[in-house]
């Protein structure tokens, strides 16, 4: 299976990995397949519970059903509370990552060390009001730090601009301390975003709106993203 962490920052290729939250749910799986067809190597799953954000969307059920599928990276955001109590099972069901959010977990560190024991990797997601400072402790479990450019819960929101800061800002620690640590940003990535936050220094840039859309096929809308993203 892919491992996308395992090389130096300088030389990671830009990945675009569409999330599942804006899809025809009617059609799921082709859905997914399309993707995977318009050169998709990761997707992202959106596990909301209506409690730590405003939506309810997928389960683990769901990363079953998509892990058999496809062989593509499936990278779940558990935007959930108490996510160290479904680790496990969202591991077992298949997840390649699972992304917690920082605000969530008061043992970020134990819930870390879980997530490795289980031989996937592990990222961190933090809000659009979270400081990096909050990493302290806790960097060489990280695989990846996903930046939030809005505020979970939906698709279609508007990019917050302010973040391109924390961008530059994560970019240079992860620069200055030689860390193995990749940059996902995720919320209002669009053909005018995606160039503004690659130049920040983000490398896996997630997709929703902008990839699953009714105003062009995944494809076409998949490769507009990379040709935007590599405009940098
Ligand atoms: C949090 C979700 C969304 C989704 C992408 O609300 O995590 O950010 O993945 O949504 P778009 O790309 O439509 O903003």
């Amino acid at each position: 299976m892919f491992n996308l962490t395992n090389k130096k920052e300088s030389i990671l290729p830009i990945l675009i990995e569409p999330s599942i939250l804006s899809a025809d749910l009617t059609r799921l799986g082709e859905q997914v397949r399309e993707a995977e067809a318009a050169g998709a190597e990761a997707i992202q799953i959106d596990v909301m519970d209506g409690r730590f954000v405003p939506n309810i969307t997928f389960g683990q059920g769901t990363v079953v059903a998509l892990r058999a599928i496809t062989p593509m990276f499936l990278d779940v955001h558990l935007m959930i509370v108490e996510p160290e109590k479904y680790l496990t099972e969202f591991a077992k069901a298949g997840a390649n990552r699972l992304i917690v959010h920082q605000e969530a977990c008061p043992h970020l560190h134990r819930t870390l060390q879980t997530i490795r024991g289980l031989h996937i990797e592990t990222g961190v997601a933090l809000n659009p009001g979270t400081p990096l400072c909050m990493l302290e402790g806790v960097w060489d479990l990280v695989d990846v730090v996903q930046i939030m450019t809005v505020n979970p819960g939906f698709g279609g929101q508007a990019f917050i601009h302010s973040q391109l800061d924390k961008i530059r800002a994560l970019r240079q620690i992860i620069t200055a301390r030689s860390m193995n640590i990749r940059i996902a940003v995720d919320g209002g990535i669009d053909v005018t975003t995606a160039p503004l936050v690659v130049e920040a220094g983000a490398t896996i840039l997630v997709a929703g709106s902008s990839v699953y859309n009714k105003k062009a096929s995944v494809e076409a809308c998949f490769k507009a993203l990379q040709t935007s993203a590599h405009r940098v």
